[in-house]
C-alpha cells in the first residue's frame, strides 16, 4: 500500500481573472476574504477530520462562541446568512407560528421568500422610520393570540446593525425583548454584520445578545471577511427545538464543516472580528463627511455602520456607477447605498469622493 503521498510545492494552471486593486462600493460582499482567514483555512487542511461538524475544530469553536456569548450559547455553522435565518426561525416556531419584522428586514426584502417557502413562515411586517422595531411597532402585529384565523405571532426578528446602517443600543434590544417576551414571542438577531453594530456601540457582543435577553442569533462571518460561513447561535437553549435536525433539512449543513469553523476562530478568537469591522465602519465615516462636502449630495440616514445612504441627481450616480459600483437603494427617489468593507482603503474614499465632486460639477456647469 502507498504511503501519504509525498507534499510538494502548490501548483495552479489558474488564470486570475480580475483585477485585484479595483474596489467599489456596492457591497461588503464584494470584498475578499482576509487574509488571516485564508491562512486560518490552510492551516485546517491536510489529514482526515471527521465530517458534518464531528471535527476538531468546529468541537473548539463552541468555547470561542461562549467566550463572548456566555456558557449556554451554542454555534451551529451554516453556509450562509439566509440559511442561518430560515433555519433561526423555524426552530422558534410551530408550525401555525409567524415572524414579526420590519418592513425592510433582510428576510422580508432579500431572501428570496425563503422564510415563507423553505421554512413555511408567515412574515409580519411593519414600517419603520429607520430598519428598527419598538415595543409599539411590534404591537402592530403581535396581536390574535389564539385566534385561529390569525398566523400565531410567536418570534420578533431584528437585524443588528440594520438593513438601513442603523444600530440599536443595548436599552433599545431590552426593551424589545421584555416586550416580546411578555407577550410570549422569541427575540431572533439578524447579526449579519453584528460585529459593526458592536465596534459602534463600543460594548461586548453579548450586551446587546444574551444580556439583554435575545434568544437566538444568526452570526454573520461573510461580510466580515470570511471566505463563506455564518453560524446560528442558540443563546436561549430552552426556547429553541431540533436546531440539528432542521440544518440538515434545510440544506445547510456542511460535510467539511471544519473549514467553515476554523474561519470563525480566525475571526472571534482574537481581535480580528473588532478590528474589521471598526476599520469598514470608520471608512463609512470618512465617506461620509467626504460627501458632505459635495454640494448637491446629502447623506439622508445616520451613519451608525458601514453603510451610507444618499441622494444625489439621478444623471450623476449613473455616470459615477461607470467609474465604481454602487447600487441604488431605492430607484423610486434616487437614493444610493455606497457600503465599505475591511479592505476599503482611505484613498479608495477619497478616490471616490473625488470622482462623485467631479461629476457633480458636469452636471451643474
Ligand atoms: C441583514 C442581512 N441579513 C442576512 C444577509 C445574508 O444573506 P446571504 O444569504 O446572502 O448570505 C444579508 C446579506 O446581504 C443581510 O444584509
Amino acid at each position: 500500500m502507498a504511503d501519504t503521498p509525498p507534499v510538494t510545492a502548490p501548483r495552479t494552471d489558474a488564470v486570475r481573472h480580475h483585477d485585484p486593486r479595483v474596489r467599489g462600493f456596492a457591497s461588503d460582499n464584494y470584498a475578499g476574504v482576509h487574509p488571516e482567514v485564508l491562512a486560518a483555512i490552510a492551516l485546517a487542511n491536510g489529514g482526515h477530520q471527521v465530517a458534518y461538524g464531528e471535527d476538531d475544530y468546529t468541537a473548539h469553536l463552541q468555547d470561542v462562541f461562549r467566550a463572548h456569548f456566555g456558557p449556554r450559547a451554542e454555534a451551529f455553522p451554516v453556509f450562509n446568512g439566509t440559511g442561518a435565518n430560515v433555519v433561526a426561525l423555524q426552530a422558534l416556531t410551530e408550525r401555525w407560528g409567524a415572524v414579526v419584522c420590519a418592513a425592510s428586514a433582510h428576510i422580508h426584502v432579500d431572501e428570496g421568500g425563503a422564510p415563507e417557502r423553505m421554512g413555511g413562515l408567515k412574515l409580519l411586517t411593519v414600517p419603520t422610520p429607520d430598519g428598527k422595531l419598538t415595543p409599539d411597532l411590534i404591537d402592530r402585529e403581535a396581536w390574535g393570540f389564539d385566534d385561529e384565523h390569525r398566523a400565531q405571532p410567536q418570534v420578533v426578528s431584528i437585524t443588528q446593525s440594520t438593513e438601513l446602517g442603523t444600530c440599536y443600543t443595548p436599552e433599545e434590544i431590552r426593551a424589545i425583548c421584555d416586550h416580546a417576551h411578555e407577550r410570549g414571542l422569541a427575540v431572533h438577531l439578524d447579526g449579519s454584520r453584528i460585529a459593526n453594530a458592536a465596534a459602534t456601540l463600543g460594548v461586548p457582543l453579548r450586551a446587546f445578545t444574551t444580556d439583554a435577553g435575545v434568544d437566538m442569533l444568526s452570526f454573520g462571518g461573510t461580510k466580515n471577511g470570511l471566505l463563506l460561513g455564518e453560524c446560528v447561535v442558540v443563546l436561549n437553549p430552552e426556547r429553541v427545538r431540533a436546531m440539528k435536525h432542521l440544518r440538515k433539512l434545510s440544506m445547510q449543513l456542511a460535510s467539511k464543516m471544519r473549514f467553515v469553523s476554523v474561519q470563525f476562530e480566525a475571526l472571534l478568537a482574537g481581535d480580528l472580528w473588532l478590528r474589521s469591522a471598526g476599520h469598514a465602519n470608520a471608512m463609512a465615516r470618512r465617506l461620509e463627511s467626504a460627501v458632505r462636502a459635495v454640494e448637491g449630495v446629502t447623506v439622508v440616514r445616520p451613519v451608525q455602520a458601514n453603510a451610507v445612504f444618499a441622494r444625489l441627481p439621478r444623471e450623476v450616480s449613473e455616470r459615477l456607477q461607470k467609474r465604481y459600483r454602487f447600487y441604488f437603494w431605492d430607484e423610486s427617489t434616487g437614493e444610493v447605498r455606497w457600503m465599505c468593507s475591511f479592505d476599503t482603503t482611505e484613498e479608495d474614499v477619497d478616490s471616490f469622493a473625488a470622482a462623485l465632486a467631479e461629476e457633480m460639477a458636469v452636471h451643474s456647469a
